[in-house]
């Protein structure tokens, strides 16, 4: 079942999400409702309180899409390409982080915006998979990006709080006065930056700097 996904500034957004104690087959409803809903957006994660739920539990998909729309590991690091995905993780927890890098972010919660934030590019984050088991994840790449800023949402924190007080407030005045892009807008919106990102890309290139 497709859910929900609540728009900044919905004020469930700024809640802090709850601890699970016990991984119940409700929680795993609810995993494939989100794991579903984030499909149906074109969205690579999506955290509980995105959906209106206070949980820590949060899903990702960061693998790219080929042309048949079937998942591939192409572009993915060699850490990424280790983690099963997709991911379904509760209480999750950085234990290790470090180095820092930045990339494009946005969120299915700030539709058709998009701006540069910093984070660590290396993580191992551990949590309870969908069956309760303890797991730990070590990974780069998107999928650390995407870890921080779906670990976030559960602190209610969203990525345009992580922008200079300009960037933050042109954001916020612009939704404030017109609203958010239609669904064709964002698309144009994302393409552009997958443009911006793939620019990015070949401009660092050369031997993998990130480590
Ligand atoms: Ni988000």
């Amino acid at each position: 079942m497709k859910l929900e996904v609540l728009r900044y500034p919905d004020p469930r957004l700024r809640k802090k999400g709850l601890s699970v104690k016990e991984v119940t087959d409700e929680h795993r409803t609810l995993v494939h409702n989100m794991i579903e809903t984030m499909y149906d957006e074109n969205g690579i994660g999506l955290a509980a309180p995105q959906v209106g739920q206070s949980l820590r539990l949060l899903v990702i998909d960061t693998r790219p899409i080929d042309e048949d729309e079937k998942p591939t590991t192409e572009g993915l690091t060699e850490l990424e390409k280790k983690v099963k995905q997709p991911i379904a993780i509760f209480n999750p927890e950085i234990v290790v982080q470090k180095d820092l890098t930045d990339y494009e972010e946005g969120c299915l919660s700030v539709p058709g915006f998009f701006e540069t934030v910093e984070r660590a590019s290396y993580v191992e984050v551990k949590g309870l998979d969908e069956n309760g088991k303890e797991i730990l994840i070590k990974t780069d790449g998107l999928l650390a990006i995407c870890l921080q800023h779906e670990m976030d949402h559960l602190e209610g924190k969203l990525f345009i709080d992580r922008l200079s007080f300009i960037k933050s407030n042109k954001i916020k005045n612009k939704i404030k006065k017109s609203g958010y892009p239609t669904p064709e807008e964002v698309v144009e919106e994302r393409k552009k930056v997958r443009e911006l990102r793939a620019e990015r890309r070949a401009n660092t290139s050369a031997p993998d700097k990130k480590k």
